[in-house]
């Protein structure tokens, strides 16, 4: 069964620019809040993650929920794709939970890249951010998938836009955008 391959759309450019650079590096550290079927794991497993002591962190419900909209998937295929996708690969680790429960015990200074794709709602996506930048290292990148989704609409609060507003805002002395913001939002962080 196949299923959409949102990280071939909307990810796999910037993930190749902004990523490259830990390419074959030792001890690289990356979190993904949201895997869904494993297209951007395996990227990240074949082509970044490839140093010594490098890993992926994966984080997913993967059940049907009100917050997720997407309402005709089976999930169980959904997970044994994500397995199959996956399988190969020792330094992945998949955390079948929520990300707020993933994420308040994550370690501190931790990740060097956090890939922020889970729910889709504006405070959820807040919420994820937030508690993922005390898990961020000083000179590390966080993204953010669909920022412009749905933008025709500023008040739908079902949507990520405000949500990385908010973040970015409240943090704008402490990151660098590096990219233009499309569809996807890169920042650095450059202090705690
Ligand atoms: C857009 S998909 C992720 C796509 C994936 N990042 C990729 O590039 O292939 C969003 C995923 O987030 C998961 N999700 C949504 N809300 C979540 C939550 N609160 N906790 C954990 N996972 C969640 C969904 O189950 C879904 O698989």
């Amino acid at each position: 069964m196949s299923f959409p391959n949102w990280f071939e759309v909307t990810a796999k450019d910037n993930f190749n620019e902004y990523l490259l650079k830990y390419k074959g590096e030792p001890g690289v550290k990356m979190l993904q809040l949201g895997s869904f079927a494993g297209d951007a794991s395996a990227w990240l497993l074949e082509n970044i993650l490839i140093g010594e002591n490098s890993h992926l962190d994966d984080v997913d419900l993967l059940i049907e929920n009100f917050e997720l909209r997407h309402f005709n998937f089976d999930w169980e295929q959904v997970r044994a794709t994500y397995l199959s996708k996956t399988k190969q690969y020792s330094n992945v680790t998949f955390h079948n939970e929520t990300t707020i429960n993933f994420l308040k015990k994550a370690p501190n200074d931790y990740y060097d890249f956090i890939y922020v794709d889970a729910s889709h709602d504006a405070v959820d996506v807040l919420i994820d951010g937030e508690l993922s930048w005390m898990s961020l290292k000083v000179g590390g990148i966080i993204a953010f998938d669909d920022y412009t989704w749905g933008v025709e609409d500023f008040n739908n609060l079902r949507t990520p836009k405000r949500g990385v507003e908010t973040f970015h805002q409240r943090r704008h002395n402490k990151l660098t955008l590096i990219n233009k913001p499309t569809n996807q939002i890169w920042l650095k962080k450059e202090s705690n």
